[in-house]
C-alpha cells in the first residue's frame, strides 16, 4: 500500500499539485499552508558545508580482528581474534567545495567511526602518514593557501608555493602529493593512515605510542594530469560512482588494518621526533603488525542524513586508546567537536549516524534540537547526587603522563630536518615515476613568480639535488646556482 502524503504534522494533504489561489489565475492565498512549509524547507535544505574536506563519499562497514594485540592495548575492539565491529567511513578531499570533481590531485581524507562497545572510537586519517604542518597555529593559514583567493575568487599557486616554499616542513607531504600517489582513481586503490601517533594502553596500565595504516587490498591505482583531465570532463562524480557502484554489486573494498608500536620510553630515544607529524616511523625500526580486516559493505540509504551529517572527531576515543603530545592532534581535539556544534548542532553525537550503539548517559542538558527522550531518572540532572544518578569509572584512567620543560613558544623549524625523510621517499621512485612528479610539480607551478619558484627549488634540492635539477630542468630554469643557494 502506498503511503499517504501528509505535513510534516502529520495532516493528510488534498493536493500537492495546485496551490490555493483567489480564483483560477491567483493571486495566492497566503493560508496555503502546504505551499509556505514546502518552500520554507526548502530554504533550509543546506547546512554550513565542511569548512575543509567538504566533498565526500561514504560507506558502512566492518573491522575483522585477525591477529592479538591486546598485549598493546585493552581497547575492547581488538580484545578477540575474530571480533568484528560495525563502522562508517567518509573519504574526501581538502581544498574542493561542496560539488567539487571527484579526480582532482588533492590528499584524500580518510575518517572512521567504529562504533565499539565502549562507545565510538573516530580515526581521523588521510590517505598519506604525514601532514603539510607539524604546528596547529599554520593550519588556518594553510588552508587559506589552499582555497580561492579574496579577490580574484580562484584558487591561487602563488598563495600555495609561497606558502610552502616558506614552510620546508611541507617537503614531504608536497612530495606525496605531486607524486603518483596524489591522484588515487579511486578511495578503493588507496591506502589510509592515521597520521598521527596516538597512544595504546594495555591490561596492565602500560602505555604504547601507536601509528595506524589501512593497506588497500585492491592494489593501488592513479590518474595522471592528463587522463583526469579527462575523466572530469565526462564525469565530476568518479568517485562516489566507484565506490556506490562497487558495494551495490558486492564487489565490498577492504584493506589490512596494521599498527606500528613503539614502547613508551623509546620517545626519547628516536633520532626524529615521534610526535611530528611530518616525520614517518621507519618500517625497518618500527615493523607494522598486522591486526584485521576493514571492509566496506553497505551503501548508506540517504547521502545528507548519514554521509553528510556523520560528525567525526579525533577525541573520540575509547579506554585502551588515547592521545599522544603531537600539537596537531592536540589542537585537532579541540576543533572538530567544535566545528560539528556549528555546523550540525550542540545535540550532533544523537543523529542516528553518529550515535553510539551503547547507552548515553551524562549531566549536559537542553540546548537547540534536544529530541531525544530524556533520562529516566530525572532527579539526577546534576553531579554528584543523592538520586543514583550516572557514576564515573576510574577504572578507565590512563596512566599519569610524564610532561617536563619550560611554556614556551618554542621555534618548531630550528634544528628541525625536513630534508631526509623526503629524499628518502624521492629516492624511492623510479625513473619514470620521478619523471611525473617533476612534471607534475612544474605544471602546477605555472604563473608563480620566479623569486618563489627558486625558494622551493632550494627544498628540492636539499632534500635530494637530483630533485631540484629535475623540477627547474622542467620548468625551464637554470640549475647552476642550485647547490650554492641549497648551503
Ligand atoms: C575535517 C580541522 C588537520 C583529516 C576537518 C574539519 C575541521 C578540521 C574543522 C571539518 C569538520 C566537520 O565540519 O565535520 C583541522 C585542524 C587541523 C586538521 C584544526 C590541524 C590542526 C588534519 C589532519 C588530518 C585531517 C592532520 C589527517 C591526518 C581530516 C578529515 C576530515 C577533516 C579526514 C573530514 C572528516 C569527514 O569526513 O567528515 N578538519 N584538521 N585533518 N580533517 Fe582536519
Amino acid at each position: 500500500m502506498t503511503d499517504k502524503l501528509t505535513t510534516t504534522a502529520g495532516a493528510p494533504v488534498a493536493d500537492n499539485q495546485n496551490s490555493l489561489t483567489a480564483g483560477e489565475r491567483g493571486p495566492v492565498l497566503m493560508q496555503d499552508w502546504q505551499l509556505v512549509e514546502k518552500l520554507a524547507h526548502q530554504n533550509r535544505e543546506r547546512i554550513p558545508e565542511r569548512v575543509v574536506h567538504a566533498k565526500g563519499w561514504g560507506a558502512y562497514g566492518t573491522l575483522t580482528i585477525t591477529n592479538d594485540i591486546s598485549q598493546y592495548t585493552k581497547a575492547s575492539v581488538f580484545s578477540q581474534v575474530g571480533k568484528t565491529t560495525p563502522m562508517i567511513a567518509r573519504f574526501s578531499t581538502v581544498a574542493g567545495e561542496l560539488g567539487a570533481a571527484d579526480a582532482e590531485r588533492d590528499v584524500r581524507g580518510f575518517a572512521l567511526k567504529f562504533y565499539t562497545e565502549e562507545g565510538n572510537w573516530d580515526l581521523v586519517g588521510n590517505n598519506t602518514p604525514v601532514f603539510f604542518v607539524r604546528d596547529p597555529l599554520k593550519f588556518p593559514d594553510f588552508i587559506h593557501t589552499q582555497k580561492r583567493h579574496p579577490k580574484t575568487n580562484l584558487r591561487s599557486p602563488t598563495a600555495m608555493w609561497d606558502f610552502w616554499s616558506l614552510s620546508p616542513e611541507s617537503l614531504h607531504q608536497v612530495t606525496i602529493l605531486f607524486s603518483d600517489r596524489g591522484l588515487p582513481t579511486s578511495v578503493r586503490k588507496m591506502n589510509g593512515y592515521g597520521s598521527h601517533t596516538y597512544s595504546f594502553i594495555n591490561a596492565q596500565n602500560e602505555r604504547f605510542w601507536v601509528k595506524f595504516h589501512f593497506k588497500t587490498l585492491q592494489g593501488h591505482e592513479h590518474w595522471t594530469n592528463a587522463e583526469a583531465s579527462d575523466v572530469v570532463g565526462k564525469t565530476r562524480e568518479s568517485t562516489q560512482e566507484d565506490l556506490f557502484g562497487a558495494i551495490e554489486k558486492s564487489e565490498f573494498p577492504r584493506w589490512k588494518v596494521q599498527v606500528q608500536v613503539m614502547p613508551e620510553t623509546d620517545a626519547d630515544k628516536t633520532s626524529y621526533n615521534p610526535f611530528d607529524l611530518t616525520k614517518v616511523w621507519p618500517h625497518a625500526e618500527y615493523p607494522p603488525i598486522d591486526v584485521g580486516i576493514l571492509e566496506l559493505n553497505r551503501n548508506p540509504e540517504n547521502y545528507f542524513a548519514e554521509i553528510e551529517q556523520v560528525a567525526f572527531s579525533p577525541s573520540n576515543i575509547v579506554p585502551g586508546i588515547g592521545f599522544s603530545p603531537d600539537k596537531m592532534l592536540q589542537a585537532r581535539i579541540f576543533s572538530y567537536a567544535d566545528a560539528h556544534r556549528y555546523r550540525l548542532g550542540t545535540h550532533y553525537e544523537a543523529l542516528p549516524v553518529n550515535a553510539p550503539k551503547v547507552p548515553v548517559h551524562n549531566y549536559h542538558k537542553d540546548g537547540a534540537m534536544r529530541f531525544f527522550p530524556p533520562a529516566t531518572n530525572n532527579d539526577a540532572y546534576y553531579e554528584p547526587n543523592s538520586f543514583n544518578g550516572p557514576k564515573e569509572t576510574p577504572a578507565v584512567a590512563e596512566p599519569p603522563l610524564n610532561i617536563d620543560g619550560n611554556a614556551d613558544r618554542y621555534n618548531h623549524r630550528l634544528g628541525n630536518d625536513d630534508y631526509t625523510q623526503a629524499g628518502n621517499l624521492f629516492r624511492l621512485f623510479n625513473a619514470e615515476q620521478k619523471d611525473r612528479l617533476f612534471g607534475n610539480l612544474a605544471a602546477a607551478m605555472q604563473g608563480v613568480p620566479v623569486e618563489i619558484i627558486n625558494r622551493q627549488l632550494v627544498h628540492f634540492y636539499r632534500a635530494d639535488p637530483e630533485y631540484g635539477i629535475g623540477v627547474a630542468t622542467k620548468l625551464g630554469l637554470p640549475t647552476e646556482g642550485l647547490a650554492a643557494a641549497a648551503e
